[in-house]
């Protein structure tokens, strides 16, 4: 068999069967957006950089001990090709895989993933409970405080960034960018009555 390209409603339709967990799709939907974002800012396969995103914690629900290696075996058997499966485990370097991220799409997976966790925290403790109009400073600030977001492991944003030779603020504002494509979806759109 050839490996065919999965088309983004393949993919959504794997998602569902083995998520759902509110919480879950809301984070791959997050994920996706911001790849898509950056697959265009890198001039790249916005298609494809998304359909990575949206499927890269798909084991997670199901079979969270076996996060990644799950995904592996789920993917495989679905006949995806090598490379999106290759991305795939590279999130969980260092965690769950010796996958290092290599390519751009890689590393940008590898990097915006655990961030998003840290935007959409920052944006339901503001006033507007919104990323539509909340700023990179904003979630540096919640950065500093540890106790804020804990689960969030700054060390792998940061990480990241330096496999993508980024300033810290750029990172966070391409997340930021890519999540208000997909506010209403994943809850972050806030009350537009309220400013702040
Ligand atoms: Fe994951
Ligand atoms: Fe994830």
């Amino acid at each position: 068999m050839t490996e065919a390209q999965p088309t983004r409603e393949e993919a959504l339709l794997l998602l569902k069967k083995y998520n759902t967990n509110v919480g879950l799709i809301k984070h791959a939907l997050a994920v996706e957006a911001v790849m898509r974002y950056c697959a265009r800012k890198h001039g790249q396969d916005e298609n494809k950089w998304g359909i990575i995103g949206l499927i890269h914690d798909l084991d997670y629900e199901k079979f969270p001990e076996q996060h990644c290696r799950k995904t592996e075996e789920i993917l495989t058997g679905e006949n995806w090709p090598a490379d999106y499966i290759r991305a795939v485990l590279s999130h969980g370097w260092g965690i769950c895989t010796d996958t290092e991220p290599q390519s751009e799409l890689e590393k940008v997976l590898y990097a915006v993933d655990e961030l998003t966790g840290l935007v959409a925290a920052t944006a339901l403790v503001r006033p507007s409970r919104s990323v539509m109009d909340m700023k990179a400073k904003s979630v540096k600030k919640k950065w500093k405080d540890k106790s804020f977001a804990a689960g969030v492991n700054r060390e792998i944003i940061e990480k990241g960034a330096e496999l993508l030779k980024i300033e810290l603020s750029e990172l966070i504002t391409d997340v930021i960018m890519g999540m208000r494509e997909v506010a209403d979806e994943i809850g972050l759109k806030g009350n537009p009555d309220i400013s702040g």
